[in-house]
Formats: structure tokens, C-alpha cells, sequence
């Protein structure tokens, strides 16, 4: 039997993590939707500085180099094609600050453990590591957010499709405010596409289509962790 290409077993992996991580599959409480706000600015920050960097040094083929910089400064400088010039963690800043959070206690947050278990698992998986597993590092999570895996809302809208809708409802918050979120599935798809054809082409040239599913698989496993890591955080936030 021929063995799946490898594409198919990354999209098994992507699927695989959207239904069964438990912060997508539960519902959304404010203590959790302000613990993300608290923790992916954070969160946004160090791997688009710090841990994708490391991917683009160790990356030997410009173009994508160039891409991987690219996408980083418009994370953590400004983006001008999507977010009207400003960062993606300050307008996440400005979503907190709109869903009740002062913005010198989301300036003041610090990291959750599990946030910074999740910090040094990817060191590990993105700075020493084969530039390869590290652009799937980069890019696995964000493929979350092209529609077509897990279930429901999630299927239909992608993973910030999601959160969009669940965020408004709870908040009573306009296509407008969420702009967070919208902005990263038109800016994932287009982003993702490119990532997800890269690795296809490079893992096949390089003899490493076993390793790049399982570093697939790993990254998202932090994902995961990462995720219900804020959950529990945010319950504990909202029974205090
Ligand atoms: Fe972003």
C-alpha cells in the first residue's frame, strides 16, 4: 500500500489536536477569555522575537528566511497589510482592555507556568533543531485556523473563526472589536498555505517526512498544554 503523503499526515495531525483539546471543545467563560488576553500577548511576543527567530537563523533557503522575518515583525513591529500598523499583541492588548481588563494589569501579567513550560518545550523543539521541524513549529498551530478541521464551528470557521463567535457572544462584541481574531484568518490562510506547501516540498527533497509529522505532532502537544494551561487558570481567576 502506498504510504500517505505527507501532507495528509500533518492535516491528521491538525485535526487530531482540534478535537480533542479541551479549551476548544469546553465552553468559554470570561475568566478564561481574560487569561488567554493575559497570555497569548505574552505569548505572541516571545515566540515572534525570540522562538521563530531562531527557526529563520537556522534556515538555509533565503526566500523562506526572509518570509519567516517578515511575518515575525508584523507580529511584534507593525503590521501595515492587516492591522492598520500596529502589532498583533498590542491589538490584542487593546481586546483585553475592551473585554474589562486595566491595560496596566495586562502590561504587568506574567507568564503561567504552564505557559513557560511551553516556552522551553519549543526552545527545544524550534532552536536546536532542523530548520524543517522548525518551520512546522512555526506554522502548525496557525494552520489551525484554515477551515476544515475538527468540528462545528471550528470546521466551518477555522480556530479564531471560532473563538470570533464565541468571544462576541460573551461579550456582546462587534465583527469590528474582534478584529483580533478576524484579521488572523485572512492573514493564517494566506500565510499557511505557503508554510504547508514548503514543507511538503522540502520534506520530500529532504528524506523527512517521518520527522516532520512527528514534529507535528509534538509542537501541537505543547499547544495543547499551553491552551488548557490557561483554561484552569481562568477558572481559578473567576472563582476568586
Ligand atoms: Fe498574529
Amino acid at each position: 500500500m502506498a504510504k500517505k503523503s505527507v501532507l495528509a499526515r500533518l492535516d491528521r495531525a491538525v485535526d487530531d489536536f482540534s478535537r480533542r483539546t479541551r479549551y476548544f471543545r469546553e465552553e468559554l467563560t470570561k475568566g478564561r477569555a481574560r487569561m488567554f488576553a493575559l497570555q497569548h500577548r505574552l505569548n505572541t511576543r516571545q515566540r515572534n522575537s525570540v522562538l521563530k527567530l531562531k527557526v529563520a537563523t537556522n534556515c538555509p533557503d533565503w526566500e523562506t528566511r526572509l518570509g519567516i522575518i517578515r511575518a515575525c515583525s508584523q507580529e511584534v513591529i507593525a503590521d501595515h497589510e492587516h492591522g492598520g500598523g500596529r502589532a498583533h499583541w498590542e491589538i490584542l492588548e487593546d481586546l483585553g482592555v475592551r473585554i474589562g481588563i486595566p491595560r496596566e494589569k495586562i502590561r504587568a501579567a506574567q507568564p503561567l507556568p504552564s505557559t513557560q513550560l511551553a516556552w522551553a518545550a519549543w526552545e527545544g523543539l524550534m532552536a536546536n533543531r532542523h530548520w524543517l521541524e522548525g518551520i512546522v513549529a512555526n506554522t502548525c498551530a496557525e494552520r489551525a485556523n484554515v477551515p476544515g478541521y475538527g468540528t462545528g464551528i471550528m470546521k466551518k470557521h477555522g480556530w479564531f473563526g471560532l473563538e470570533r463567535q464565541r468571544w462576541g457572544k460573551l461579550f456582546k462584541l462587534g465583527d469590528d472589536e474582534l478584529e483580533f481574531f478576524e484579521l488572523h484568518e485572512a492573514a493564517d490562510i494566506a500565510h499557511s498555505d505557503a508554510g504547508w506547501g514548503a514543507v511538503e516540498r522540502f520534506a520530500k527533497q529532504l528524506h523527512m517526512e517521518d520527522e516532520v509529522v512527528a514534529a507535528c505532532e509534538r509542537n501541537l502537544a505543547v499547544w495543547e498544554m499551553y491552551l488548557n494551561g490557561i483554561g484552569e487558570a481562568g477558572d481559578r481567576l473567576a472563582s476568586r
